[in-house]
């Protein structure tokens, strides 16, 4: 299927967003591994968090759907069952590397594996501290899926210092630590998204070398509700289609508000967006509220530094189509970790940006462009990516002659409804 979004029609009105993906995935471990049956309302229902739920439920993990609500019958810390078959976690990275965390706890061996995007990530970053907390994990020679993990029960508990600021490396080693013989300390020098030490309610230091996580090895996860606020960098396509498109207006509730993904809202703000937030409240630990988004004249520039990257690391696609289109200069650096994502981010945004005739430098670690005021129409190659996909549509809807997607359907890896949303203003 190829679908061309064009020039849109105002938005205007409420929108709604399907669940965090970072928090959903969590959501689902986190209960898996409790004391009881756990309920988690408005969990994402997209291809990443089905991969994670099969791959619990072949674990022995019972899920199951009642209402509005998803049902997880937790098996404690040490009653995960040794899988029949590979297990397959499909496009997600955070499947991947959060499960090895698990499963290097386990008694037994299994081996996870993906599509042919997730088997070209990078895995020694987890493999490294998971060996070194007494698991044996083999990948390709050059650390690639599939990884296949022979479980150590206990681990030896550790004190890692992130090499690369990421959160799903940060929360294998805490998951892990989870099934240690004592307390494992995680230091990152650069803050990455906090959703696991929240969830988990963990001690957090912060010294000289940066913020220490603390996780006691055999800490009970009790059962209980999770609410997954809405994903903020979902709505952030909407938002900034908002902020392109004349007259729109639109509100968005129940958006997590979690301050480790809200940079791309300021740094909109600093060229002149007109985002506001309201109602903030928290559940299950994680800020949520109304953000509201109009259109907006964008003027100026914006230039990342690199501790700002891990804080808008899913974000920096659409903001890079949103600022092009709008005719502001962006400059990336730092962000080299952009390359390791679901496509090698930094070639996919600057192939696009230069189709669109934006004339735009290439870094190792980042890219840049300048204000520019035409912006030409073009089709996306979107390398099998959903937010390279997403990102260059939002583009669509403020030139004529709009952006063709050849694969619209990669948007189904974390927001579904993507589509429906924005085509009701075609
Ligand atoms: C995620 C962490 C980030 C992010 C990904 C989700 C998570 O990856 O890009 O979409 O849920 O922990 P890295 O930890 O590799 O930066």
């Amino acid at each position: 299927m190829n679908i061309t979004i064009g020039r849109s029609r105002p938005l205007v009105g409420e929108f709604q967003v399907p669940g965090d993906k970072s928090v959903s995935h969590r959501a689902l471990m986190l209960s898996a591994l409790a004391d009881g049956t756990s309920e988690i309302l408005g969990l994402l229902e997209a291809d990443d968090t089905e991969s994670t739920a099969h791959c619990l439920q072949q674990l022995g993990v019972k899920i199951n759907r009642k209402g509005l609500a998803t049902l997880v019958e937790g098996r404690g810390l040490s009653s995960l069952i040794q899988p029949k078959d590979d297990l397959d976690a499909g496009n997600s990275g955070t499947t991947m590397r959060l499960l090895s965390g698990i499963l290097a706890g386990q008694p037994f061996r299994s081996t996870l594996t993906g599509d042919d995007s997730l088997r070209k990530r990078p895995m020694n970053r987890v493999i490294e501290p998971l060996s070194r907390m007494g698991a044996k994990l083999e990948a390709s020679t050059s650390g690639t899926p599939p990884v296949t993990i022979h479980g150590k029960k206990p681990l030896q508990p550790i004190e890692y210092q992130l090499p690369v600021p990421s959160a799903q490396v940060k929360s294998a080693i805490i998951l892990a630590g989870l099934f240690a013989d004592g307390t494992t300390r995680v230091i990152e020098p650069v803050l990455s998204r906090d959703h696991t030490e929240r969830m988990l309610g963990l001690d957090i230091e912060t010294g000289k070398r940066g913020r220490s996580i603390r996780v006691g090895g055999g800490m009970t996860i009790p059962p209980r509700q999770y609410r997954v606020p809405g994903d903020i960098s979902s709505a952030m396509f909407l938002i900034c289609a908002a902020l392109l498109v004349p007259k729109s207006e639109i509100f968005i509730r129940n958006a997590g508000l979690n301050p480790t993904r809200t940079r791309a809202l300021d740094l909109l703000g600093s060229v002149g967006a007109k985002i506001r937030i309201e109602g903030v409240e928290e559940i299950s630990g994680e800020p949520y509220g109304t953000v509201s988004a109009a259109f907006s004249h964008l003027k100026g520039e914006v230039r990342i530094d690199p501790s700002t990257i891990p804080l808008v690391i899913d974000e920096i696609p659409v903001l890079a189509a949103t600022l092009a289109v709008a005719g502001c200069a962006f400059e990336v650096r730092g962000a080299g970790e952009l390359r390791h994502k679901e496509s090698d981010r930094i070639s996919a945004i600057v192939r696009n940006l230069r189709e669109m005739s934006v004339a735009v430098e290439e870094y190792p670690d980042g890219f840049a462009f300048e204000s520019k005021k035409t912006v030409l129409p073009a089709i996306v190659e979107t390398s099998g990516d959903h937010r390279i996909a997403m990102a260059f549509a939002v583009a669509g809807m403020a030139l004529d002659g709009g952006m063709a997607i050849p694969d619209p359907e990669v948007a189904s890896i974390s927001f579904p409804g993507f589509w429906d949303s924005i085509r009701r203003f075609q």
